[in-house]
């Protein structure tokens, strides 16, 4: 029997982030987004708030090192196995040491390390102020038929909507595996790699919150607040230290069963209320 990732509801766990100056994003983290940290046997700093835990490892600046998705059991994440092998992706070498054992990981076509595995769940021992379980991971891509294509059809995750250009190429893709609008997403650009991560604080007071939040050590709105077409969330956006883009989203739709949105490549799809930033 085999499982696709929409069937075993995965949610996003945790997100590895590559810098060049650990410390100071791991501080930014802290004070800014409510984490504590700790730095493990292998150096990474492991910045943990309630339902929101990040990964902090020297590199690159601004490159996902990989992120983890958690299912609910060791049976489900079995079974989800069995569905990404039958459909000849190839499982990677690499043990995610941020969950519990029978992990495994893969690469997609642009080379994003996605891990799958259950929770090790320690981040519901913290009791940080604002409510904001991190909550999706976008790309960026010059190619967003494959990612889509990737993860629909290999891994089983659930088109929810899609942006078209005028010459009908994909400008983004949005896709989820479990009832949240969307886990992950693409944007057509000329870079590849990460483009943003999102916390999902619940209701628009939140984000009010935490914006009161921002402002007392200065940080400033670099998007919204707005509302997005797909998902139909509201937004605001900041940059942290390293300049990586960081969304506070609430009201996310849930998805029952219906078909795929389609949308045009519009700053409007990107903002319903003021200025869109189109990425392509
Ligand atoms: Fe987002």
């Amino acid at each position: 029997m085999k499982i696709s990732a929409l069937q075993a509801g995965f949610k996003l766990d945790h997100i590895a982030l590559e810098t060049t100056k650990k410390k100071r994003l791991a501080n930014f983290y802290k004070k800014i987004m409510g984490m504590d940290y700790f730095v493990n046997k292998d150096g990474d700093m492991v910045c943990i708030g309630p339902l929101r835990k990040l990964i902090i490892k020297d590199g690159i600046n601004n490159k996902l090192s990989f992120a983890g998705f958690s299912c609910r059991s060791e049976n489900d994440l079995k079974l989800f196995k069995s569905y990404v092998t039958s459909n000849k992706v190839k499982i990677l070498d690499f043990i995610n040491p941020y969950f519990k054992e029978k992990t495994f990981s893969i690469s997609d076509p642009d080379g994003n390390i996605i891990s799958f595995g259950v929770g090790l769940n320690e981040s519901q021992k913290f009791n940080g102020i604002l409510n904001g379980p991190l909550q999706h991971l976008t790309f960026s891509s010059s190619n967003v038929e494959r990612f889509q294509k990737f993860y629909s059809e290999k891994l089983g995750f659930k088109i929810t909507d899609i942006v078209i250009h005028d010459n009908g190429t994909l400008a983004t893709s949005f896709v989820t595996s479990n009832h949240e609008h969307h886990t992950l997403a693409c944007f057509k650009a000329n870079k590849v790699g990460i483009d943003h991560h999102s916390y999902e604080v619940g209701q628009w007071n939140f984000i009010r919150d935490w914006c009161d939040h921002f402002s007392k050590y200065d940080i400033k709105l670099s998007w919204g607040p707005g509302r997005h077409g797909p998902g139909n969330n509201l937004f605001v956006f900041i940059r942290d230290v390293d300049n990586n883009w960081i969304e506070l989203s609430a009201e996310l739709e849930t998805v029952h069963d219906r078909g795929i949105k389609k949308w045009p490549q519009a700053e409007k799809t990107l903002n319903l209320w003021g200025k869109g930033i189109l990425r392509s």
